[in-house]
């Protein structure tokens, strides 16, 4: 194989923030290269460089032997280099072909032929298994689709390396499957990719060769071969992690909650809710899957009382909460680490010692009529932050200058210090690194341990497999089956979370 492009001491400074830092990075031709890293060690900022969005603070870039300076994206695409952003970069409410199209001709050309176009782009289609309508709309297409159509007007662009970030973050298992497919398609063709990620699944089934980042550097390039998922999770975080969480079975208690019938009205006045049912028992976590607005967020929201119930009930340790208000359903003891933690979990300019105090701050021992006991709310502040591992400075610092994992450990210890009946965690690792992530999952499988009943949801398959006692899920409003989680299949789970139904165990 040959060197098709080598990156070489690539720095690339943001003000106060080194997001690289002497990066290299060598790819050969016809492969799939895994850029591997956690969230926020300069995976997509190394390839903005390369796609010519950012100049490097120093270092080379050499492609097909040559040293090159890519100034823009335009210049990126002439060198045959292609890019599908995390965010789609495509116009809704203009056609496929329009947006393969656009940008591409130069003033001279005042029309663009369209119908020549759409030719060559369903030749291309056809060629990659990839079958998209040059005249649909594309705000009318999947995201699968739409994730597609980038590749092929990438591809339609004349790309040899096409680098994906992130690509399968927003794909259904079904649709991480066909992606697989097309790259495979894509080396075949003498195509070479470069697949970033932060899952080692995805990273071991599909690349050659891995380049691991961390904190900004390239620690090594090895072969997906000579290495396994232990191995890149150590190297990517620094340390011996464990993937595998150990659970005792589960010793089931009261139902502690019950919704039946459920209905209710999204934000854009359409029925969220269909009549949804479900319960919950002490001691286990239920898990609840789904593409993220199936009517998730706003099943949480009935729940807990801040979204108004038009139909049916919820039942919180055998009590009628239904449409009661929120303060009155936190009081039946149940805990809730919300979906948003900056709209609703904390409150960013007050401290530490605030944040933790805010849902509570009204009840004893920390205040009696109308006085604050602020030694207790101290202490109180004190022991979450030992308890829960917070890095900061101080009780007494704002919120807004810790960083996301510790905020949420904020929020956990918090929800968790209440010693909640129920304790509802919505995408409670959203945006969290390994570290914090295994410590926020440990937490969660102890309070099942402890006889408390958790509502887990959460658009990661693999973290609500490892932590789940069974799984339901979601789509457009309603269960399609709840399967245990010891002995799920993947393919169903998918087919599901796409709509097909099974009936519940
Ligand atoms: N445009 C920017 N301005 C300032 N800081 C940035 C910018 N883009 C990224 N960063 C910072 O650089 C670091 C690396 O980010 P990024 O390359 O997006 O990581 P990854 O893609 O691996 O998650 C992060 O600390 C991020 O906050
Ligand atoms: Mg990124």
């Amino acid at each position: 194989m040959s060197v098709l492009l080598d990156m070489k001491n690539i720095c690339k400074n943001f003000t106060g923030v080194k997001a690289n830092k002497d990066c290299n990075l060598q790819i050969e031709k016809g492969e799939v290269h895994a850029l591997l890293g956690e969230n926020g060690a300069g995976k997509s900022t190394l390839m903005n460089v390369l796609y010519g969005l950012y100049a490097p603070s120093s270092g080379d870039v050499i492609w097909k032997g040559q040293k090159v300076e890519i100034k823009s994206p335009k210049a990126a695409i002439e060198l045959g280099i292609g890019m599908v952003h995390q965010h789609f970069m495509l116009i809704p409410a203009l056609s496929v072909i329009e947006n393969v199209v656009l940008g591409m001709h130069s003033g001279k050309k005042a029309y663009l032929d369209l119908k020549n176009a759409a030719e060559k782009f369903e030749k291309l289609s056809e060629k990659y298994n990839m079958h998209i309508d040059p005249w649909a709309e594309v705000g009318q297409l999947s995201v699968g689709q739409q994730q597609r159509l980038e590749i092929l007007k990438a591809l339609y662009r004349g790309a040899d390396l096409l680098i994906l970030d992130e690509p399968t973050a927003v794909l259904v298992p079904q649709e991480v499957d066909e992606l697989f497919q097309i790259i495979r398609k894509l080396t075949s063709e003498g195509h070479t990719v470069i697949f970033i990620s932060h899952k080692l699944n995805e990273v071991m089934s599909i690349c050659d060769r891995v380049t691991v980042l961390r904190l900004g550097e390239s620690i090594t390039t090895i072969e997906t071969k000579d290495t396994d998922k232990e191995e890149l999770a150590r190297l990517m975080v620094g340390r011996e992690v464990s993937l595998m969480m150990d659970k005792i079975s589960p010793k089931l208690g009261n139902v502690v909650l019950e919704v039946k019938n459920l209905e209710c009205i999204n934000n854009k006045g359409i029925k969220a809710l269909k009549g949804l049912n479900l319960k919950l028992q002490a001691g286990e976590i239920l898990g609840i899957a789904g593409v993220d607005g199936n009517g998730q967020s706003e099943l949480v929201e009935a729940i807990v009382g801040l979204r108004k119930v038009t139909n049916g009930q919820v039942i919180i340790n055998s009590h009628d909460v239904t449409n009661k208000s929120p303060r009155e359903i936190l009081d039946e003891k149940v805990g809730h680490i919300p979906e948003d933690r900056h709209k609703r979990g904390v409150a960013l300019p007050m401290n530490l010692t605030e944040n933790i105090m805010l849902m509570s701050y009204y009840k004893e021992p920390y205040s009696k009529g109308i006085r604050l006991h602020w030694n207790k709310i101290y202490e109180n502040a004190e022991k979450i932050i030992e308890q829960f591992q917070i890095k900061t400075p101080s009780k007494d610092e704002l919120m807004k200058n810790l960083s996301g994992g510790n905020q949420q450990k904020i929020v956990l210890g918090r929800e968790i210090s209440k010693d909640p009946n129920l304790l509802i965690a919505m995408h409670p690792v959203r945006g969290l690194d390994i570290g914090a992530t295994e410590y926020v999952h440990e937490r969660l499988v102890e309070q099942r341990d402890q006889g408390r009943a958790v509502l887990l949801i959460s658009g990661e398959l693999e973290e609500l497999i490892t932590l789940s006692d069974r799984i339901a899920v979601m789509y457009e409003g309603e269960i399609m089956g709840i399967v245990d989680a010891k002995d799920v299949n993947i393919q169903e789970l998918g087919l599901m979370m796409t709509g097909a139904k099974k009936n519940a165990v």
